[in-house]
């Protein structure tokens, strides 16, 4: 994804905003349908290493359908979910008719200084225009003491799902192809640059930690479906190549995924890298 996905220009970033809204707005139902037991599976350890508990005020950021802020209501925290996609709110609402979801965007909360006692971003750190941005804002939202983390994928060579796609496209297509520029998709699956944007913004004693996930599918044809209508920047990316590259695209995917079956599923390893910070 490097090459189409990234350069992006004061500019560019009003564009990316604009495209990324618009693909969330279309797929909250197929999102929830393919990733939930995904992007679940590094919830427990986002809420350890923001440490949230009972009592707290919490902060959900990019919630989409509302996994983590149900998860820290689960801890007996009070819980704000915030999605900048009012479709995604609709689905959260549905999921979790009990909690506070609000539409906002990650880069300009809605909320007042030192409003949280601990603040959660699950996978949308990737998603933004401008993450120093989003970054600064969390600060700002947080108590003194407070918490922040987030989770972005690991790299394509360990985060397997995201790995195969690119090596077909490189293979099958073009990874040229134009797209409304934003910062490289795995930027922050390096644990320096997640440690660099946490203490430019003023946080302290950042840390870096690996979590592990596993990607189970149902057939051999998943990966490719799933990618292909239930994100935004790589189902772009696809569906941006010729119908001939993007069959060859298909099929390997088919193949390598095949190769990946363990029992009745097809098992990829996923992990995402987890960082957390304290705000003095
Ligand atoms: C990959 S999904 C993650 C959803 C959920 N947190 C999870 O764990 O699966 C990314 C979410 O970020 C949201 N998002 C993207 N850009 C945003 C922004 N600027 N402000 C708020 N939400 C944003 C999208 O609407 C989408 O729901």
């Amino acid at each position: 994804m490097e090459d189409a996905m990234d350069a992006t220009s004061e500019t560019s970033e009003d564009a990316f905003h604009a495209f990324e809204h618009a693909g969330w707005e279309a797929v909250p139902r197929r999102y929830d349908e393919s990733f939930a037991a995904l992007t679940v599976q590094s919830i427990e350890p986002l809420l350890g290493a923001a440490e949230v508990r009972d009592g707290m005020r919490v902060l959900d950021i990019a919630t989409g359908p509302g996994y983590a802020a149900a998860a820290a209501a689960r801890r007996g925290a009070g819980v704000v979910g915030l999605d900048f996609s009012a479709a995604m709110v609709v689905e959260a609402r549905r999921q979790h008719p009990t909690l506070d979801f609000r539409e906002g965007d990650a880069e300009e909360l809605p909320f007042a200084d030192d409003s949280f006692h601990a603040v959660v971003m699950n996978f949308g750190l990737l998603h933004l225009p401008r993450p120093e941005r989003a970054v600064r804002e969390a600060h700002r939202v947080l108590r003194p003491r407070g918490r922040f983390g987030f989770t972005v994928w690991a790299p394509p060579e360990q985060a397997i799902g995201f790995g195969l796609v690119l090596r077909a496209i490189q293979r099958h297509g073009d990874m040229s192809v134009p797209l409304p520029p934003g910062p490289p998709f795995f930027r922050f699956s390096d644990s320096g640059e997640c440690m660099r944007v946490l203490q430019d913004a003023g946080f302290e004693s950042p840390r870096v930690d690996l979590v592990p996930q596993v990607w189970r599918l149902r057939s051999p044809e998943a990966l490719f479906e799933i990618m292909l209508h239930s994100t935004v920047r790589t189902a772009a990316l696809l569906g941006a190549q010729t119908p001939d590259a993007l069959d060859a695209v298909r099929r390997e995917l088919r193949d390598a995924s095949a190769a990946c079956r363990n029992g009745d599923a097809i098992e990829l390893a996923m992990p995402s890298v987890l960082a957390s910070a304290m705000k003095g």
